[in-house]
């Protein structure tokens, strides 16, 4: 079983993270297209336009999923993938709710929602977790904390007065914060100590349940081979990946 995991840089291995220890996948194709990164500044069309690009990318390589690690891809471009492949097309939004279930039993719970300009104007996680019975929501979208992991800068001052940025005026710490862009898990530490009471949530916590209740698959697999390819720079991506998947040699 091969997923092909796209995201619009380093963001979708958070995903990838949960993926690989989950045993569903034999191999799993990742692909960032750091050319041009960020996504979630980008209209809804340029997201569709990007987005069956990557799809053609991995039509080469016979996969059986492609999961959209990408939260702004997730909010606008599913149905063109799925429209335009004859594999499985899966996005990270539903699974990130399924993880607010799974992690907040009280309704009331006030929820703050993070993601790009893209997927909070998408309105996607709000929507969906009214339907779930969540209505106590907010929004930010911290389009800043996108290159600065692109950078790299996952600690220190720039990071610190980036967060006071987008931050300061929240008054009380949410019960949840939903990190609803693949590319902030990778900050979440600082997130967790800027907000040290409140619950952090993101779609990898969920994803593998996800993908087994809706696609029937098996934890079968002892290891998962990775491939990385990006549009641009791969060597820097396959920097990260290394030490955020803990990877020795690929
Ligand atoms: N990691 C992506 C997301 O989940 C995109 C970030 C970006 O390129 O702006 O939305």
């Amino acid at each position: 079983m091969k997923a092909g995991v796209y995201d619009s840089g380093v963001g979708g291995l958070s995903v990838v993270k949960s993926l690989l220890s989950s045993g569903l996948f034999s191999e799993i194709i990742y692909y960032g297209d750091t050319a041009r990164v960020p996504y979630g500044v980008k209209d809804k069309n340029t997201i569709i336009r990007y987005s069956l690009e990557a799809l053609e990318f991995f039509k080469n390589f016979d996969i059986d999923i492609m999961i959209a690690a990408c939260n702004s891809v997730s909010a606008y471009a599913i149905d063109e993938l799925q429209k335009n492949s004859n594999f499985p097309v899966t996005g990270v939004i539903n699974p990130g709710v399924l993880a607010v279930k799974n992690g907040l039993k009280d309704k009331n719970s006030k929820i703050l929602i993070l993601g790009t300009k893209a997927t909070i104007k998408s309105k996607k996680y709000e929507n969906l977790l009214k339907e779930s019975g969540f209505t106590n929501t907010f929004s930010i979208a911290p389009s800043l904390f996108v290159p600065i992991v692109e950078e790299g800068l996952f600690s220190g001052q720039v990071l610190q007065s980036v967060l006071d940025h987008y931050f300061k005026d929240i008054k009380s710490n949410p019960d949840a914060i939903i990190l609803g862009c693949t590319h902030f898990p990778l900050i979440s530490d600082a997130i967790g100590e800027y907000f040290p009471t409140s619950t952090l949530i993101h779609s990898g916590d969920a994803v593998v349940e996800y993908l087994q209740n809706k696609y029937n698959l098996d934890k079968k697999f002892d290891e998962t081979k990775m491939k990385f390819f990006a549009s641009e720079n791969p060597d820097g991506l396959k920097k990260v990946a290394y030490e955020w998947l803990n990877l020795e040699k690929i």
